[in-house]
């Protein structure tokens, strides 16, 4: 055993260095400094839409939303956050009230014809949100017989995309009609994956649908990339299951890769994105070199 050194920085393992295969091994002992700091912008939009998608629940979805979008903003982006599932947890999440509110469904059945009376301004500057709450889950039934019900969501954003940088969509766990209008009304997608034993399970129908949507919506649709969540360095478990996702996805897999704390339960009780919660947290440091990525791979102004 090592001495406990409070400033011991561990050495880079094999395969850390830039252009190296990848690994779990790798990614234990990874620092959070790969990424140059975006440059500011001289204006603000059009802005990129990106859907954060999985079919299965509890992945990540929305604590990545919450937190990509902060660090976003935190680097001078103005962000549009889109509470697209009925238990409305990025809006919680945000510290925004669902109650008595204009929220995405009085968008979606016509109710409001203005995006931003919707908007919402959070506590974060240059991070607005466009909140939900369970009214939504009537959402897909009113628009089945619509025309042109997969486009309802795209042209409900281009009404406000020259107001923004980046808009990111929390959709909900399922491959329905309302994760269809998310991915007609993007850009990229984002896949969070849980590092867990079943996580692959699914994904290939997810990519079939982005597929589909791609060939059949929207043409321009990109798979930003594949986004390991709650891996735990400590488990030979979750070390394997991330060296899965390398080799079976290789380059459209992150390089940032997010821990598993229970931080992220904190910051959410709290409705505070984790980076402001607790900045100096390797998992804060994590969404921040999100940010850093995403914007260095061309997928955010
Ligand atoms: N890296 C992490 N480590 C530990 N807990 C996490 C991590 N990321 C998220 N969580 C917690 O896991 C739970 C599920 O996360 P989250 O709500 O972001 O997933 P989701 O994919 O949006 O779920 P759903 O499919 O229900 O919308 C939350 O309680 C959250 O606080
Ligand atoms: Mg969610």
């Amino acid at each position: 055993m090592p001495v406990q050194d409070p400033n011991f920085v561990p050495e880079p393992a094999k395969g850390a260095e830039p252009g190296a295969q990848r690994s779990a091994e790798a990614v234990s002992t990874r620092l959070y400094n790969k990424f140059p700091v975006p440059q500011s912008l001289p204006g603000h939009g059009p802005a990129r839409v990106i859907a954060m998608c999985n079919q299965k629940g509890g992945v990540g979805k929305t604590t990545t939303s919450i937190n990509l979008a902060a660090s976003l903003a935190a680097y001078g982006r103005r962000v549009l956050c889109v509470d697209f599932d009925p238990q409305g947890a990025l809006s919680a999440g945000l510290g925004v009230s669902t109650h008595n509110v204009a929220t995405i469904y009085d968008l979606l059945i016509g109710q409001l014809n203005d995006p931003r009376e919707a908007i919402q301004e959070t506590d974060f500057e240059g991070l607005d949100l466009i909140p939900a709450n369970i009214d939504l889950s009537a959402a897909e039934v009113h628009l089945v017989t619509e025309v042109a019900r997969e486009q309802i969501l795209a042209s409900i954003l281009r009404k406000v995309s020259d107001d923004y940088d980046v808009i990111i969509i929390d959709c909900q766990p399922s491959l329905g009609l309302l994760t269809v209008n998310a991915l007609t009304a993007s850009h990229g997608v984002m896949i969070p994956l849980e590092c867990e034993y079943f996580a692959l399970r699914g994904v290939a129908l997810l990519i079939e649908t982005i597929e589909k949507v791609r060939s059949r919506l929207n043409p321009a649709l990109e798979l930003d990339g594949i986004l390991p969540t709650m891996f735990d360095g400590r488990t030979l478990h979750a070390r394997e299951v991330l060296d899965r996702v390398f080799e079976v996805f290789g380059d459209k897999v992150f390089d940032t890769v997010i821990g598993r704390t229970v931080k992220f339960p904190d910051a959410s009780v709290a409705g505070v994105p984790i980076v402001e919660f607790a900045p100096g947290h390797p998992a804060a440091q994590a969404y921040k070199q999100l940010a850093r990525e995403l914007v260095a791979r061309g997928a955010a102004a």
